[in-house]
């Protein structure tokens, strides 16, 4: 990585086969399975970054009791080291509205709970591998990079892209089996979310499963507790992801700007002087931030349907309340569990001293089940009024810039739904990401009726 792009796209092999197996969760399971010794424990009550709760679906009533205990609690120990759990609505918007001192930086950590490694973790000769993006930086950098990034997700781009994600949600729905049961994450949430990210990154639409395949190894925060020999698998992907976007990046840098956002970001003064590891962590950004949270909510949302029918009901009697169902839907998901700060001065918060070095972890999916800003929170309902108000997409200078995007998939998919008058039940096997960070499903087992 200390070598400039160019000489590195000249490395290329020819048609070289990149790397599409095992998936993320597969090699972990096995080495899991191998080494039972490595499964990490948690004697804390409420450390919650144990993912066995995220997987049975038990996490709710423990925040709950956190929450009804106050807004921040210290957890001392944890296989992601002591760090603080903010647990409340007014909470993490306070932490997030304080950037200075509660730091995004990669330098610190970064983002996911996740520990950095030690310089000493290293063998000799062993490089890190990091790649910056600029959700894990602080300003000044992060705000030119993200002015950059921002106006592919402006309301007249989204209007462009409609048409487009409309007619791949048709076709997507079209071809599904009837009087069948078959898995909604592989049929649809995949399928639609990966598309559009291919479609805005201008990328290779042969080659778009590797967006999926990347996107689950760099977005486990699992992966980590399975040790150094996962660790080196992880590297090794994240390295043939590097060299894919840098022969991309080679290849765009020769053409006329286009309107795909590697395009922007090449043509763009503010990035145009990335280092080649800040290129690469962006575009990392952009596919993990746009992929596994997009795609889980298309299938949350037909979970959360078709456990709370009586809301099912009213969407398909009242289109008109889509796009509220979009923002209830998305609260009640919450495809990203976490962000994590670290604190940079001796504060104080709500009370309580959080020191300098600190990590703090602000937990979304409890601030969307708090029962001071959602009343019955627990509960599914596409009429509340304040749905808007969740903290899904985060808050403060890195709130989702993908946000638009984001709602306008999934609005379309409702409203094609609506349109097909199609009602999709759950009818076989749900199983559940096993992770503190992503929310979502790896297997929906769905049929489809007419209504
Ligand atoms: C339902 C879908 C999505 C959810 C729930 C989600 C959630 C989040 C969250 C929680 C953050 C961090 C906010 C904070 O720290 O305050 C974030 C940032 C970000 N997201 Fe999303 N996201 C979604 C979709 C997307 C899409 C479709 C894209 C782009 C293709 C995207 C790209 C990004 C980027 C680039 C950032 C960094 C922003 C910054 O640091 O300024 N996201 N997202």
């Amino acid at each position: 990585m200390e070598r400039d792009m160019a000489t590195l796209a000249e490395d290329k092999p020819q048609q070289k086969q990149w790397t599409r197996s095992p998936k993320a969760h597969d090699a972990l399971k096995a080495h899991f399975a191998a080494h039972p010794d490595d499964l990490p424990s948690h004697p804390h009550k409420w450390d919650t970054s144990r993912s066995d709760i995220y997987a049975d679906n038990t996490w709710e009533p423990i925040f709950a009791e956190m929450r009804e205990a106050g807004p921040l609690h210290y957890i001392p120990e944890s296989p992601f080291g002591p760090y603080w759990s903010i647990v409340d609505h007014k909470a993490i918007q306070h932490i997030e509205a304080l950037p200075e001192v509660f730091s995004s930086s990669w330098e610190h950590g970064g983002i996911t709970i996740l520990e950095r490694m030690d310089d000493e973790e290293f063998n000799e000769g062993e490089q890190r591998f990091e790649l910056p993006m600029f959700i894990a930086m602080d300003r000044p950098k992060h705000t030119g990079q993200r002015r950059t990034v921002a106006p592919a997700f402006k309301p007249a781009e989204m209007k462009r892209m409609e048409d487009q994600i409309r007619q791949r949600t048709a076709e997507c729905l079209d071809g599904l089996p009837r009087g069948k049961t078959f898995n909604w994450v592989d049929e649809v949430s995949i399928p639609l979310t990966t598309g559009m990210l291919a479609l805005l990154f201008d990328f290779p639409w042969e080659d778009r499963d590797l967006l999926t395949f990347w996107s689950d190894w760099s977005g486990d925060t699992e992966l980590m507790l399975a040790g150094k020999s996962m660790e080196e698998v992880r590297r090794n992907i994240q390295m043939e992801m590097a060299q894919y976007f840098q022969e991309l990046w080679a290849k765009k840098s020769g053409e006329e700007a286009g309107l795909d956002l590697i395009s922007m970001m090449i043509h763009s003064p503010a990035m145009n002087q990335m280092s080649p590891q800040e290129f690469m962590g962006n575009l990392v950004l952009l596919i993990v931030g746009g992929n596994d949270t997009t795609r889980n909510t298309m299938s949350g949302i037909i979970h959360a349907m078709d456990k709370f029918p009586d809301q099912r009901k009213l969407f398909e009697e009242q289109p008109d309340l889509i796009p509220n169902a979009v923002q209830e839907c998305i609260r009640y998901q919450t495809p990203l569990k976490h962000m994590r700060r670290t604190c940079t001065e001796d504060t104080e918060v709500f009370g309580q001293t959080i020191k300098a070095g600190d990590k703090v972890v602000l937990w979304y999916n409890s601030a969307n089940r708090d029962e001071t800003v959602f009343e019955n929170a627990t509960k599914l309902d596409i009429t509340r009024d304040n749905a808007r108000r969740h903290l899904a997409f985060g808050y403060g200078i890195h709130r989702c810039v993908g946000a638009r995007l984001a709602e306008l998939q999934l609005r379309i998919l409702l409203e094609e739904l609506h349109a097909k008058r199609m009602r999709v039940h759950v009818a076989g096997a749900v199983e559940r990401v096993r992770a503190n960070f992503v929310e979502g499903f790896r297997t929906l087992e769905v049929e489809v009726t007419d209504y």
